[in-house]
């Protein structure tokens, strides 16, 4: 090579160096003109020893990267004693880059079980603000539960000021049934508005998470307590089926990149211990989460594996497709892997963190039945093998929460409900939404009562907002429906609608 022409390339590569930030190069005193914690902080995915501790650095959450201009920098996170910091008992640096939107997740490990614990991150001289989680209970303990579950929080329909409600009741728990986010394109006649069109790229779900991510009361209940959180269809497309998307118009390799997309955003987002995989699109959710001996909580995933709705999906007659037997919702491994560990678990109460209703209900008046093609109805085979299953394993202590319907709904479930001489051997509580569906209304009793005519399992049914509480011991278990009368507008009080008893080995539902 000519010596001149190797000094000139020199002389160009330093020019570029100088120019261009080293894209490797980890930045320990970043400087921030605003908040890179304007997201908040989050905890979740409890252990007897430990937790996730989440946060993302993002100081303008719209812009390209957060804000974050492509630097990696590190990120000091403690645990303490107090909410003074004065007792820490663990301490630790990591490093929030742009591949991963610069989230962090912090598996805490070695901490007392059954204790409490504040938490909080630190770059630069910006520092979080303070969060309290919890260890779960130890292995064989009977410890008393008290814990919240919430869903399906459309931003432009409504408030989260059943949020404001939850952040002051004192939870061990939240359990998120998914609908945390929606997909859907910004509508200007709305309450409040979605930035940007229906979200498809990986950048497109990360700004709609930050959107969510940015409300106060969200970020409260985030704060009170560990969360244990899975995802309905939203998080990815309306009545998605595996990579069957909403219209059917999608090819298969368009919905595999659309789900990796909406499936990492999820993951960045979300105080999170799940399995690793391959690849983003498969990313499997399906966990589960100890209480002691108290309670087993089976995070389920019943969207990424299911079959394609049946029959045209929506609310169908009786129709064969979704009689077929080999048609499922949670797919062969993820049924193996719960109805084995029913069977194997120890755990006072069965908890099925689950997204769409079990109890099927029949909207037609009289002889003519019509059911939804989404829910478990749809699904009437599976449905019922899993009842049957949950007969055999854990009769009358398995509680099956279910979020997606945007109402309050309570049912006794059967084990078989092609069989109604069958026995009850479970409950359901459904729980309405954060927002969607906007203020919802009263429900007169001439209609519920028709309601229970046609669906003899149903106890009760309302359309209003909010969430709800549930406290467990080993002898009962307390569900307390929290609703909100409104959510166009700030303020709303929070009143408990109805309250029920299941008592452990016995069948059925008590008002109380
Ligand atoms: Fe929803």
């Amino acid at each position: 090579m000519d010596r001149r022409l190797f000094v000139s390339d020199l002389a160009r590569y330093a020019a570029l160096c100088a120019v261009v930030p080293n894209a490797w190069r980890v930045t320990s005193r970043p400087h921030f003109a605003d908040d890179p914690f304007s997201l908040g902080v989050a905890s979740g995915d409890p252990t007897a020893t430990g937790g996730v501790l989440w946060t993302r650095l993002a100081p303008r959450p719209f812009e390209p990267d957060g804000g974050m201009d492509g630097l990696r920098v590190t990120v000091d996170w403690e645990v303490a004693d107090d909410d003074g910091f004065t007792k820490v008992v663990q301490k630790g640096r990591a490093t929030a880059a742009p591949e991963l939107a610069f989230s962090l997740h912090i598996d805490v490990k070695g901490l007392q079980p059954d204790r409490w614990y504040f938490y909080r991150f630190r770059t630069g001289d910006a520092v979080s603000q303070v969060g309290r989680f919890r260890t779960a209970p130890a292995d064989g303990a009977l410890t008393p539960l008290s814990f919240a579950f919430a869903s399906c929080q459309h931003w432009e329909q409504g408030l989260f000021t059943a949020y404001e409600h939850m952040a002051r009741e004192p939870l061990d728990l939240v359990a998120h049934l998914g609908d945390y986010i929606y997909e859907y394109a910004g509508n200007s006649r709305a309450l409040r508005m979605h930035h940007g069109l229906e979200v498809r790229t990986v950048d497109d779900y990360r700004r709609r998470y930050a959107q969510y991510k940015s409300d106060p009361a969200l970020q409260a209940a985030h704060r009170l307590c560990p969360w244990v959180v899975t995802w309905d269809d939203h998080e990815v497309d309306n009545n998605y089926a595996g990579l069957n998307g909403e219209n059917g118009m999608e090819s298969i390799e368009q919905m595999r990149t659309r789900r990796a997309a909406a499936y990492q955003a999820w993951w960045e987002h979300q105080p999170v211990r799940v399995p690793r995989v391959q690849s983003w699109a498969d990313l499997s959710i399906t966990r589960s989460i100890s209480w002691g001996a108290l309670a087993r909580f089976w995070v389920l995933d019943t969207r990424q594996f299911r079959d394609d709705q049946a029959c045209g999906d929506g609310t169908q007659p009786r129709c064969d497709e979704a009689r077929d037997p080999r048609r499922g919702l949670l797919g062969a491994p993820q049924e193996k892997w719960l109805v084995d560990g029913l069977g194997a678990s120890r755990s006072h109460w069965q908890v099925l963190a689950n997204q769409v209703m079990m109890g099927p209900y029949d909207a037609a008046a009289g002889d003519e039945v019509r059911t939804s093609m989404d829910q478990w109805s749809g699904y009437p085979v599976a449905r019922d093998r899993l009842l049957t299953e949950i007969a055999k394993r854990a009769a009358n202590r398995t509680v099956v929460l279910t979020g997606d319907i945007h109402s309050n709904w309570v049912n006794e479930l059967r084990s078989d409900f092609s069989r109604p001489d069958r026995p009850v051997v479970a409950a359901e509580f459904v729980g309405t939404s954060i927002a969607s569906g906007g203020n919802g209304g009263d429900v007169p009793a001439a209609r519920l009562d028709g309601m229970k005519r046609e669906n003899p399992h149903l106890r009760w049914y309302e359309n209003r907002r909010g969430y709800v509480t549930c406290k467990v011991d080993d002898k009962a278990w307390h569900t307390d429906y929290r609703s909100v009368p409104f959510v166009d507008k700030p303020g709303a009080p929070v009143v408990t609608a109805s309250r029920w008893r299941v008592e452990h080995g016995r069948p059925g539902i008590t008002t109380v």
